[in-house]
């Protein structure tokens, strides 16, 4: 029954795509600001750095978030893509979700599980937000220092084009974790690419000259160290337990 009623949604529909982008710029503004206000004085490299910690701080959230959504089992409480029932949010898909719910109370589909969903996807084009400005201003400085004075103290930023690369790749694979209904490989494939993106956000910070092992954050070199490698060996336990583990009661 449940399955009937996931498969009279159509998968995709781009209508409220622009809108959520726009949710995302919106979400990016506010750390944007802030790092803005408190280092507009500082090097660009301090900037970069800042910008980097908060982005990898939201990332780190979202994937708590993702982990939430997957244990309350709210993975298809907005089962299309990329908005909810061709929304940009629940409250516009009031009628659909209320049919669903009325014919399955403990269903996929329930106004709760619709909200945690939208949170974890207006989280994600955050995030997603952050990283294409944090790309955008690492290109820029370091053309711009190149220029001026031959040589930089900036990295050449290959690794955070990568790092705007993989959360497209990371977006599509969310996606497909909605459209493909749970299939377990894809769900396993989207946590791989969140620790490789949180890996990709934390090495920039740990290895840059003149920010590492001074680091107020548990980003500096030593705590990357001593926090990553004694919980590696639970890595594989949480990706590959079962995809559906715990049937959430929201
Ligand atoms: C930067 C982007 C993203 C990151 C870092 C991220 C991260 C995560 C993580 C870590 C999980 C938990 C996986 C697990 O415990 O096995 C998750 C779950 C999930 N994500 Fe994402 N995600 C991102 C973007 C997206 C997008 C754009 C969508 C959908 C449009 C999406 C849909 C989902 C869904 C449906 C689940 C729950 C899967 C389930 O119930 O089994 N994610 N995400």
């Amino acid at each position: 029954m449940s399955l009937q009623l996931l498969q009279h949604t159509s998968s995709y529909d781009l209508a409220p795509l622009a809108s959520l982008l726009l949710v995302g710029a919106l979400l990016a503004l506010g750390p944007v600001l802030w790092v803005w206000l408190r280092h507009r004085h500082g090097t660009p490299l301090k900037r970069i750095q800042a910008l980097r910690l908060f982005t990898l701080f939201l990332t780190f959230d979202l994937v708590l978030f993702g982990a939430f959504t997957r244990l309350t089992d709210s993975g298809l409480g907005c089962p299309d893509w990329p908005g909810c029932y061709g929304n940009t949010s629940p409250l516009g898909a009031g009628q659909q979700i209320a049919a669903a719910q009325t014919l399955l109370p403990d269903g996929p589909v329930t106004l709760p599980k619709a909200w945690i969903e939208m949170l974890h996807r207006y989280m994600a084009t955050g995030v997603g937000a952050l990283i294409l400005l944090l790309t955008a201003v690492s290109w820029r400085d370091w053309l711009h220092q190149r220029k001026q004075a031959g040589a930089t103290e900036l990295p050449w930023p290959w690794l955070t084009s990568l790092t705007l690369v993989w959360v497209c790749v990371q977006g599509a694979f969310g996606a497909l974790t909605v459209t493909m209904k749970l299939f377990p490989a894809i769900v396993t494939l989207h946590l791989l690419g969140a620790l490789a993106l949180l890996m990709m956000l934390c090495y920039p910070l740990s290895h840059a000259a003149g920010w590492s092992g001074r680091s107020p954050c548990c980003c500096c070199r030593s705590c990357w160290e001593v926090g990553s490698v004694p919980t590696m060996p639970y890595w594989p336990a949480q990706i590959f337990q079962p995809a559906k583990a715990v049937g959430g009661r929201i």
